[in-house]
């Protein structure tokens, strides 16, 4: 069994499968018969339902769990808690959690664990719904960085699974964002000061949400400052090329990242990327079983 924790571990031969299967956006039954968890330690819409709606649709019964009603609480390590559910037949923990301990998991063996947002290190099927729509708007392409974040990549793990998936493909980001909101490393970007520098070496950009949940206590976000400077509006868009596509992973905080105005536009992607959700999950599974 292999692990999605992140996209360290796979080949250029595996990603191109993963974001194959992502954008086929076909749905085909199939009974594989097997039992996976989805353990989900902090909020979701998009990422839980549509990992069980795959789950289903390829014969995997799944069972939810949390930290919250497990024996965490009661002091239980990891090692137990994961022989637990190999025990019972487990053959896929889907987790979601707030911690950064990702590689306590890439040594299990007799398990695939898929990261469904771990800490502020990975998302890694939010990006294969991310690149994979890029790919169909044709927006992997001549410009210097295919895509540019902006907001708050520093505490985005959206923007950690982007980035290392893209730089695995060939490519550089681009981030525009405020000096405190930038990533330690930032050796494989390209940082631009002006919404024109983004545009003129973008087709796409993705704005994140600021993340208040992972702000350390010694970091404090001046929201009027911020909301001068990145919310994307209406006039910025009219300043953008015609063909801009903008992606947002979702939830979107309208009045912070974008404006009310804004967010009808025709150049707003979100809806493409929700119609990649269920097919990245198909990959993943299908990927950490080894069948592509
Ligand atoms: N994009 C994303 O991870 O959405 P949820 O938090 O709703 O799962």
């Amino acid at each position: 069994m292999r692990h999605l924790l992140d996209f360290q571990d796979v080949n250029k031969n595996h990603l191109e499968n993963l974001i194959e299967k992502t954008r086929s956006l076909e749905f085909k039954s199939e009974n594989i018969d097997s039992l996976a968890l989805l353990k989900f330690d902090e909020p979701s819409t998009r990422t839980r339902l549509s990992f069980a709606i795959a789950a289903e649709k390829l014969g995997i019964k799944t069972f939810e769990s949390s930290d919250v009603i497990s024996a965490k609480q009661k002091g239980e390590i990891l090692k137990h808690e994961i022989e637990t559910y190999i025990s019972m037949g487990i053959e896929i923990l889907v987790l979601r959690t707030k911690k950064n301990n990702i590689d306590d998991y890439r040594e299990f063996k007799d398990i695939g664990v898929v990261s469904a947002g771990f800490g502020n290190k990975s998302h890694p099927t939010q990006a294969l719904i991310d690149i994979s729509t890029l790919f169909s708007l044709n927006k992997i392409n001549e410009k210097l960085t295919p895509i540019t974040y902006i907001g708050d990549v520093k505490h985005s793990r959206v923007f950690e699974s982007g980035r290392q998936l893209l730089n695995l493909l060939g490519f550089k980001v681009g981030v525009f964002t405020d000096k405190n909101l930038l990533p330690e490393n930032k050796n494989d970007l390209e940082i631009y000061e002006s919404w024109d520098e983004v545009f003129e070496s973008s087709n796409a950009i993705e704005l994140l949400r600021v993340q208040k949940e992972r702000l350390q206590d010694n970091e404090e976000i001046n929201f009027d400052e911020y909301i001068n400077n990145y919310q994307l509006t209406q006039e910025i868009l009219g300043k953008s090329q015609s063909d801009l596509a903008v992606l947002h992973p979702m939830p979107i905080n309208i009045g912070i990242e974008i404006s009310k105005d804004a967010i009808e536009d025709r150049k707003i992607k979100y809806k493409d990327q929700l119609s990649h959700a269920i097919p990245s999950r198909i990959a993943a599974f299908k990927y950490v079983r080894d069948e592509i």
